[in-house]
């Protein structure tokens, strides 16, 4: 037998592994210390009233002969792919139910949809860039090319046509740097695939953080993209489900090349590997859609907005350069005196036991850059902000 020598690409570690270690090892010696974690972007608000009311309900039905489930649809329970085509059309997006995939997340739908592509195929991302799109692509053996994401365009790469991809990486609005495209940039996006003959492969995590007018919160909001593109969102980040794990994934019927239909070949591919998200959970993310549920998320999100507020009037106050925070969980900031991303990654835990994320963990660009996450609790926020302002007025 071999092992897969691809995965000697990859760093030993992944990144939030590498971060949560280095936290570990730091606590062990300073057991004293108060760390605050704005490192990876886990949430700290509980499930929503309507979201645990519903899977309540379907522990009951778990519990009744006449309501318990066995094996679930591959593709989810039609009642929450309904409500997930009722959310897209209040958005302005018509999608058939048999488009719609539900699945225990983002993460491992943007992995494993790279089985329907072949290995030959070349993967554009930007970078900075989630490592997942990364990692993924280079155990597989990929060929990966890079577009730059950088203060000059904003952290927003746009297309060149020199440049030819068959996958392409987008997320917007975007992790780690919080920068979101305009429809008209999107639009850029969308073409150039098409013209490609590329896939999109489009990370809608974020979209529940859009606010500003001039942008979508699906990339199906954008003509043309339905034959170039498949959209993966979560309700980790509007519904703190990174622990309940659920999200869907859209594969349009019209995105096909050479007879074979990307929906009939995801299809394929989840019956064969994947036997579905739990009822219970599947019906608390049903809640998430529901008048009520809604109501409540968008309580939740303007906690997160708020702490995102604070962490940027920090930066405003220190006049350190960021972006995002704005449509964003995330604030991205150029690090304090010309610090490495990682230097700064051990100023801030040693001197103000805060952690954040170093950009250079995100790509080569990311190198001198910060990631502070908003999903912190409000008085965790508070104080690091405090800490951070003690640290860097000096
Ligand atoms: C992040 O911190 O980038 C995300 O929480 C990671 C993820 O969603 O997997």
């Amino acid at each position: 037998m071999d092992f897969n020598k691809n995965f000697s690409n990859v760093s030993e570690s992944y990144l939030f592994a590498e971060v949560a270690n280095r936290v570990s090892k730091y606590t062990k010696s300073n057991p004293d210390k108060k760390v605050i974690k704005l490192g990876i972007g886990d949430v700290t608000l509980p499930l929503v009233p309507a979201v645990i009311k519903a899977m309540h309900g379907a522990v009951d039905d778990m519990s009744a002969k006449e309501t318990f489930k066995g094996y679930g649809p591959y593709e989810g329970y039609d009642f929450l792919r309904e409500s997930i085509r009722d959310y897209y059309k209040s958005n302005g997006v018509e999608l058939d139910l048999d488009e719609i995939f539900v699945s225990d997340g983002a993460k491992s739908d943007l992995g494993n949809i790279l089985d329907i592509f072949s290995d030959k195929n070349t993967v554009l991302v930007p970078d900075p860039v989630y490592p997942v799109y990364v990692d993924t692509n280079l155990m597989a053996g990929r060929k990966i090319i890079f577009a730059d994401a950088n203060g000059d365009n904003g952290f927003l790469p746009m297309p060149d046509y020199s440049v030819n991809a068959d996958i392409i990486y987008i997320c917007s609005p975007n992790n780690p740097t919080g920068a979101a495209y305009t429809k008209a940039q999107l639009k850029e996006w969308v073409d150039y695939a098409n013209k490609k003959n590329a896939v999109i492969l489009y990370d809608a995590a974020y979209e529940c953080f859009v606010s500003d007018g001039d942008l979508v919160r699906s990339v199906f909001q954008i003509e043309g993209a339905k034959t170039c593109a498949i959209e993966f969102c979560s309700f980790s980040k509007i519904a703190g489900f990174t622990g309940t794990r659920c999200g869907y994934t859209v594969v349009p019927k019209a995105l096909e090349k050479d007879a074979l239909s990307a929906n009939k070949l995801w299809l394929r591919r989840q019956s064969t590997k994947f036997n579905g998200v739990p009822y219970i959970v599947q019906k608390g993310a049903a809640a998430v859609f529901t008048a009520q549920g809604m109501k409540e998320i968008k309580e939740n999100l303007a906690y997160y907005m708020d702490n995102a507020k604070l962490i940027a009037s920090c930066m405003d106050d220190l006049g350190v350069w960021y972006t995002g925070g704005k449509n964003s969980p995330y604030i991205w900031l150029k690090c304090p005196n010309g610090m490495g991303s990682w230097e700064f990654f051990d100023y801030l835990l040693n001197n103000a036991q805060v952690v954040g994320t170093p950009g250079e963990g995100f790509g080569k660009n990311g190198e001198g850059y910060f990631r502070l996450t908003a999903f912190g609790s409000r008085e965790a926020t508070k104080e690091a902000v405090e800490r951070i302002k003690k640290l860097l007025k000096k």
